[in-house]
């Protein structure tokens, strides 16, 4: 019979969400509820260790799985797993971390399967970073890449093995263990690895519960000013070009604005702060400041890049669609994707430019107008 035993009982202080990060959503479920479901067509009984003033919210959650019990967590990851072990029935136990939602069904599978053949599964990924021992803030030593794995969860073993090696740990004083492989390679044996999966992660900090993507949409339109306001002082712009997507365009006719007027950028800059949360243009970057007078649309750009990779993101792709009848702008189609795929670190660019066949303002040439969409990656 396999048992699971799942540690719940943190606080999940580092995430500083206002509910303990286990009951928090992702991908439409709980942490806890994801992880419930992915034992369950694995293990006869399920071992949820959680802390009491949790009890009233966890027990709700077992209720679909029949085989689920909830037992009091302690101070440390390593007291609740104890405290998890003395109520297993079951002849292998794997421990896994209810902060680790995505673990594959392969990756439960293989554990319980080394159990069977070597007395452990450990799953594990090798280390992509060059690791060092550091001490007092030097580096001791960097031990082989090669020999270096990343211990994730689930850690499976034989249950009265693995009970034994806590009880020793207790009777040794000995709480510096931050997983159950630890616990079995100093009283038993050599634990034995399994591959583990990169999505199968531990969600620990804020970002890590941040949404995989987020799309944004933003939408420009300036008017073509008439020679006759220019020379009143009416308008206030370029005479014989225009920019779009930081790009000099000759035109005969120029787009009205207080800053420079690329309206391209204008949408593309609305659409990056809508997809992170954050107010239109108008409010960060108001037209009646004298500081925006004339300014280059491409250094606000900047700025909102700055925000979205502030708040946790990067651009994936951009998609600019811009309506004008005038000037001819296909010649310039491949620099303002250059412009702006430079401008948002390398991200991939579309710009589409069409005319409105005549109709309406943007066909009577009053105008120009210009749509983004752009994704965002989490970090
Ligand atoms: N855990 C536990 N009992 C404890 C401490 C932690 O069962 N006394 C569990 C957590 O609920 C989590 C897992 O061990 O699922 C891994 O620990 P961690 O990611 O550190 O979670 P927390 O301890 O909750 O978070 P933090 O350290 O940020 O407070
Ligand atoms: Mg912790």
């Amino acid at each position: 019979m396999v048992s699971v035993i799942l540690c719940a009982a943190g606080s999940g202080t580092r995430a500083n969400l206002p509910e303990n990060k286990i009951f928090r959503e992702v991908c439409g479920l709980s942490l806890l509820a994801h992880v419930l479901s992915a034992f369950a067509p694995f293990a006869e009984e399920i071992v949820v260790a959680c802390r009491a003033e949790d009890e009233a919210h966890v027990i709700p959650l077992l209720a679909p799985f029949p085989q689920a019990v909830a037992v009091r967590g302690g101070a440390t990851r390593a007291e609740s797993v104890q405290r998890a072990l003395a109520a297993v029935r079951g002849e292998i136990v794997l421990v896994h971390d209810a902060a680790r939602p995505f673990v594959p069904a392969k990756v439960i599978e293989d554990c319980i399967e080394s159990v069977k053949r070597f007395g452990s599964g450990v799953a594990a990924l090798p280390v992509t970073d060059t690791t060092a021992c550091v001490i007092d803030g030097k580096i001791d030593r960097i031990p082989p890449r090669t020999t270096l794995f990343a211990l994730q969860t689930p850690q499976g073993f034989f249950t009265e093995e693995l009970r034994a090696a806590y009880r020793r740990a207790a009777e040794d004083g000995r709480h510096d263990f931050t997983d159950d492989s630890g616990v079995y390679a100093a009283y038993i044996g050599a634990p034995r690895i399994v591959a583990g999966d990169r999505a199968n992660r531990k969600l620990t900090f804020p970002e890590d519960f941040a949404p995989p993507a987020r799309v944004g949409f933003g939408v420009d339109t300036h008017a073509f000013a008439h020679r006759a306001e220019f020379d009143r002082g009416i308008a206030r712009c370029n005479l014989n070009y225009i920019r779009l997507c930081g790009v000099t365009i000759p035109s005969d006719r120029a787009l009205e604005a207080h800053s420079d007027g690329d309206v391209a950028v204008h949408a593309l800059m609305d659409a990056l702060l809508s997809a992170i949360g954050e107010r239109d243009i108008g409010h960060h970057f108001p037209e009646n400041d004298p500081a925006y007078l004339g300014a280059d649309s491409m250094e606000l750009l900047e700025r909102v890049r700055k925000m979205v990779y502030g708040g946790g993101f990067f651009v994936q792709n951009a998609s600019i669609s811009i309506l004008a009848e005038t000037p001819r702008l296909a010649p310039y189609i491949g620099q303002m994707r250059q412009s702006i795929s430079a401008a948002l670190g390398g991200a991939t660019v579309g710009v589409a430019a069409g005319t409105n066949e005549k109709l309406g303002y943007v066909g009577e040439g009053r105008g120009i107008t210009a749509y983004a969409a752009v994704l965002l990656g989490a970090l």
